[in-house]
């Protein structure tokens, strides 16, 4: 298990530094772990959890990995707790239609098909790469 109740308590009170934000939560960097923040009402925690489970109990394809996560619930408060992938993030890429070349964040196609078995949202920066595997680190909806 990963992470602690006062690094969750930390991230929730805003005393830890911001790493980045999605659509659905803020993230907070502690050393080699983030902690996750629901934005408003949104409950990707819980829904990242849930999903977390499934994953686990399934055979994942090749060269693909799960962050290792953790829930912790701080008065009520879900905060996911995952391990931090210091890589490339990754996401779709529309270089083909639009006429531009590929870069670093280019997801292979190929690649993008098998990741989303596991998640619906390969769009978004979700995935990163590190030493040539692919880490799920957005598996919220
Ligand atoms: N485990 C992680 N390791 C490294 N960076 C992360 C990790 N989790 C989140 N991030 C960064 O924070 C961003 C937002 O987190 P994410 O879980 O995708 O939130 P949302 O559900 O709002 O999309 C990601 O795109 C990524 O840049
Ligand atoms: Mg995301
Ligand atoms: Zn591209």
């Amino acid at each position: 298990m990963i992470g602690t109740y006062e690094g969750a308590r930390k991230a929730l009170e805003g005393d830890l530094p911001h790493l980045a934000s999605g659509t659905s939560r803020h993230v907070y960097r502690d050393g080699n772990l983030v902690y996750k923040i629901d934005i408003g009402w949104d409950e990707s925690n819980l829904a990242e959890w849930d999903t977390y489970q499934k994953i686990l109990s399934v055979d994942l394809e090749p060269n693909i990995a799960l962050a290792e996560t953790n829930l912790f619930m701080v008065d009520d408060v879900p905060v996911i707790c995952m391990e931090y992938i210091d890589g490339q993030p990754m996401a779709d890429c529309y270089c083909n239609l639009v006429g531009e070349e590929h870069n670093e964040t280019c997801l292979d196609a190929g690649m993008a098909v098998v990741i989303s078995k596991y998640i619906d949202d390969t769009g978004g920066m979700n995935v990163v790469i590190k030493d040539g595997i692919y880490y799920l680190i957005d598996f919220g909806e």
